[in-house]
């Protein structure tokens, strides 16, 4: 699972994303909404000379969250520093963080819906009166003590939303909500990443991977690396439509982007339980994964898709999961 081609979550071999991280809003491909408020929102704290207000990024691993918590940065002209939910354990540790911060400077705290309850209390005052509030000492003789903190603006960002308390959630002035991105948008992203990589691709080839990406930039560019593999070896040297086509196909990506997992899903979910409905749990052990891998990462681009619906009773394939598995419902009943 963790080296599935398509998976969208980051893994190991991404560390190449950095390099192609655009840094400003200009670079920034897509989620048009997003950024032209941002833009207004950041161009009016600078006026104002003030911090940012908090800004809340959720939506789908790979859409560019990290990305655009570093371009927000880098437009304020400010410095960025980072911590992820997880690595929160304890007060102290948020603490030392917030302690840390300079005036203007953007705390990114990536997975903000994994912090503990205890750690989390900690931001309230923070966040809305840029104070930190610590108890020091120990049984009876513990006291509280306030601590100014220079203005700052926190960037949170989550896959999802619906776990953050809702006092935190409403500490955040700004809550973005990132979308699944147009194939459009993502053959421009494969081409920037053609450019920054020192690789030429045609535009039916950058078409054929935005096509197959699961609409999300992360893959897209995972795709990019591996089919630039293939045309550097069996190919010209640069990009076409041919060998991104043969690649993929040898990668097993199909033409909506699915791969083997998703197949396995979707032919279980019709031969094993006639289309369903059926409960994921069930289909989780028919196919032997992990139920939060499937609803993480395998279900939302099944539904964005159209390839499942969500029903009170379980699941259930659609008529576009028939013809694309090229099963007619009627055989699927014997
Ligand atoms: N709007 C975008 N324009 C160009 N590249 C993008 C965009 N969004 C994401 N990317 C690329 O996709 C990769 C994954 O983005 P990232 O910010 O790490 O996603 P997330 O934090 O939401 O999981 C980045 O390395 C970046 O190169
Ligand atoms: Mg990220």
């Amino acid at each position: 699972m963790t080296d599935r081609l398509v998976n969208t979550e980051e893994q190991e071999n991404d560390l190449f994303e950095s390099s192609l991280r655009p840094t400003t809003l200009d670079e920034y491909i897509g989620q048009d909404e997003i950024k032209e408020n941002l833009r207004i929102f950041i161009e009016a704290a600078k006026m104002r000379d003030e911090a940012l207000d908090h800004v809340l990024l959720y939506g789908p691993p790979g859409l560019g969250k990290t990305t655009l918590a570093h371009i927000i940065a880098n437009e304020l002209g400010s410095n960025i520093k980072t911590a992820s939910g997880p690595s929160l354990e304890k007060s102290g540790d948020l603490a030392a963080v917030l302690s840390n911060l300079e005036p203007g400077d953007v705390l990114f705290i990536d997975e903000i819906h994994r912090m503990p309850k205890f750690v989390e209390e900690i931001l309230y005052p923070a966040m809305e009166d840029f104070e930190l509030d610590i108890i020091i000492g120990a049984d009876g003789k513990s006291r509280s003590i306030k601590i100014d903190l220079p203005p700052f603006t926190l960037v949170g960002a989550t896959t999802r939303a619906g776990d953050l308390s809702s006092p935190l959630r409403d500490r955040f002035g700004i809550v973005s909500k990132l979308n699944y991105y147009k194939d459009g948008e993502l053959q421009e992203i494969v081409k920037r990443t053609g450019r920054v990589l020192g690789m030429n691709i045609d535009d039916d080839a950058a078409l054929e991977i935005a096509r197959r990406c699961r609409k999300t930039p992360r893959v897209a560019n995972r795709l990019f690396k591996r089919v630039r593999d293939f045309a550097l070896v069996k190919g010209k040297g640069y990009i076409d439509k041919d060998i991104t086509v043969e690649s993929l196909k040898r990668l097993k990506v199909d033409e909506y982007g699915l791969d083997q997992i998703d197949i396995e899903y979707l032919e279980a979910l019709i031969n094993k339980f006639n289309g369903g409905p059926v409960g994921i749990e069930t289909i989780a052990t028919a196919i032997g994964e992990e139920v939060t891998t499937i609803e993480d990462v395998v279900e939302p681009f099944l539904l964005q898709e159209g390839f499942i619906k969500r029903t009170q009773r379980g699941r259930l394939a659609t008529e576009k999961t028939y013809n694309h598995l090229k099963i007619a419902k009627q055989e699927a009943l014997f």
